[in-house]
C-alpha cells in the first residue's frame, strides 16, 4: 500500500501578494520607488543547472515563480503601482525549458497592474524611475546595487534633457524584513504542513534506522517523504549525523556507516511552496539508548521542554537561551563533564565548548528567516505571528579530559513553534522525543 498523501493547504492567493505590496508602500514615501530582482538559474556544472528557487523576498511580494523578473514598485503611480518585468516570450527556447508566462500572463495570473518583457526593461525602467527621489533596494544584494546604479548613470547622463535621476538609495531590507517577521494565517497554513510533511519524515527515518545502513539510507527515507507531500526538497542541506558526526554542527557529508551503540542526529526539514521546515531529532541506531546516552538526552529534552513552555509575547529570545544555557550547564555539572559552580561555568564560557550555538532563530520563508531580532541594541519581546525554532543540544569532544562514556556523543533536538496570543503553537509535534516513545516506534518496525 503506498504512503498515505497529506491534504494539501491552500496555496496564497493574488489578493494577499497585492495586500503584502500595498502594505509595504504605505511605508514608504510617495515620490520613491523600489526595485527588487528575484533569482536567477544558477549553473551546477557545464550546461545543467540547479533547480530554480525564488529569490524569497521577491516570491513574498508577488508569487511570481519564474527567473529573470524584476519588480518595481512606485507608489501612488496612476497607471500602476505594481510593475513586473519577466522573461520574454520565446516559442522555441520553451520547447525545451516549459511555457513562459510572459507580460500578458503575468498580469493575467498574478495580479500585478502592468507587466512587461525583458526586451523593453531597460528603456521602461529608466521612465520609470525618472523623477522618483528615493530608490529601494536591497543593499546586501550585488545585482540590485548594479541595476540602480544603472538606471541612476543613464538618467545622469539625461540630465540636462530634463531627467532626474534619483537622489538617494534606501536599503529596502528594514522594513521588507520586518513585515516578513509576522506571518499571515495562509503563511501560517503553509508552515504548518511543511512541519507535518518534515515530523512525517523523521517517523519514517527512525522507523527505517538500524546497524547496517549508512546515513544516506537516512536522509533517502527522509527525502522521499518531503517529495512525496508534494514539498520540493529540503529546505536546507540534510544533516544525517551518526555516532561523532553529530557534533559537527553543520554535517552534511552523510556517508558514513551508522553503527549499534551509536546515536544519529538528523536536522532535516522540509521545503512546502518556499515555506520551511526545521527539525532535529536524535535517537540510537540500534533502537535503544545506553545509559550515558540517556543521562545527556534527558538533560537536552528538559531543556527543550522548558523553552517551550517559555515561548509567549512578550519574553525574548535572549531570556529562552539564557534559560537552556542554565539548564544545559547544570545538567553537565550534574554528570561531572563541568566542575564546580553552574553560574561561574556560564560566565567563564566553559559551557560553550559543550553548547556553541543559540537556541532559536526565525523560520519562514527562509530557514534562519529574516527579522531583526533586537531593538534598539535591547532583545526585542515575541509577540503573535513569529515563528521560532528551539533547539537546544549538548555536543561532547571525544577528548581525553572527558570522561569515556559521553565522549563523541552528539543530541539535539530541535522544533518549529509559532508564537500565540495565549502562548504558543508547536508545528512539529508529531515526531517522538520521550525516549519511550522513541524506542517504541523502533520497535514496532
Ligand atoms: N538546520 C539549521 C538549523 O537548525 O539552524
Ligand atoms: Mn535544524
Ligand atoms: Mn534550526
Amino acid at each position: 500500500m503506498l504512503p498515505e498523501i497529506l491534504p494539501r493547504p491552500a496555496a496564497i492567493g493574488n489578493a494577499e501578494y497585492r495586500d503584502r505590496r500595498a502594505t509595504l508602500m504605505a511605508e514608504l514615501p510617495a515620490d520613491s520607488a523600489v526595485l527588487l530582482p528575484g533569482a536567477t538559474l544558477v549553473t551546477r556544472s557545464r550546461d545543467s543547472e540547479y533547480p530554480f528557487r525564488q529569490a524569497s523576498d521577491f516570491h513574498y511580494l508577488t508569487g511570481f515563480p519564474e527567473p529573470d523578473a524584476l519588480l518595481v514598485l512606485l507608489p501612488g503611480r496612476a497607471e500602476g503601482e505594481s510593475v513586473l518585468f519577466c522573461q520574454d516570450r520565446d516559442p522555441a527556447l520553451e520547447t525545451w525549458t516549459g511555457i513562459r508566462l510572459g507580460a500578458e500572463g503575468a498580469r493575467r495570473e498574478h495580479g500585478v497592474d502592468q507587466a512587461f518583457e525583458n526586451a523593453e526593461r531597460e528603456a521602461r525602467l529608466d521612465e520609470l524611475l525618472d523623477g522618483r527621489t528615493t530608490c529601494y533596494l536591497m543593499f546586501d544584494d550585488a545585482d540590485s546595487l548594479a541595476l540602480a546604479q544603472a538606471v541612476r548613470h543613464r538618467l545622469a547622463a539625461r540630465a540636462r534633457r530634463g531627467a532626474q535621476p534619483p537622489l538617494a538609495f534606501a536599503d529596502l531590507a528594514p522594513l521588507l524584513h520586518e513585515q516578513r517577521l509576522i506571518k499571515s494565517a495562509a503563511e501560517l497554513e503553509l508552515l504548518r504542513h511543511a512541519g507535518a510533511i518534515s515530523a512525517r519524515a523523521h517517523c519514517r527515518a527512525m522507523a527505517a534506522a538500524r546497524p547496517g545502513l549508512a546515513e544516506y539510507h537516512l536522509q533517502a527515507e527522509l527525502e522521499h517523504e518531503f517529495h512525496w507531500q508534494g514539498g520540493s526538497g529540503p529546505a536546507y542541506a540534510s544533516i544525517v549525523g551518526g555516532g561523532a558526526n553529530a557534533c559537527v554542527l553543520h554535517y552534511v557529508e552523510n556517508r558514513a556507516p551508522l553503527r549499534d551503540g551509536d546515536l544519529v542526529l538528523i536536522d532535516a526539514g522540509a521545503e512546502f511552496d518556499l515555506y520551511a521546515g526545521d527539525i532535529t531529532r536524535t535517537f540510537p541506531v540500534g533502537g535503544r539508548f545506553t545509559a550515558a546516552q540517556r543521562e545527556l538526552y534527558a538533560v537536552v529534552l528538559e531543556a527543550q521542554e522548558r523553552a517551550l513552555e517559555a515561548v509567549r509575547p512578550g519574553t525574548t529570545l535572549a531570556a529562552i537561551h539564557d534559560g537552556v544555557v542554565r539548564h544545559l550547564t547544570a545538567g553537565l555539572v550534574h554528570l561531572g563533564l563541568l566542575d564546580g559552580d553552574v553560574q561561574a561555568r556560564i560566565d567563564d564560557g566553559s559551557i560553550k565548548r559543550f553548547y556553541p550555538h543559540s537556541t532559536s532563530h526565525w523560520l519562514g520563508l527562509d530557514v534562519h528567516d529574516v527579522g531583526d531580532y533586537r531593538r534598539d541594541g535591547e532583545p526585542r519581546p515575541l509577540t503573535p505571528g513569529m515563528v521560532l525554532t528551539v533547539e537546544p543540544g549538548l555536543y561532547i569532544p571525544d577528548d581525553d579530559d572527558i570522561q569515556a562514556a559521553f565522549r563523541g556523543i552528539g543530541i539535539r533536538i530541535e522544533d518549529d513553534i509559532v508564537v500565540t496570543a495565549e502562548g504558543c503553537e508547536v508545528l512539529t509535534a508529531d515526531v517522538p522525543k520521550q525516549v519511550a516513545d522513541i524506542e517504541a516506534l523502533m520497535d514496532n518496525f
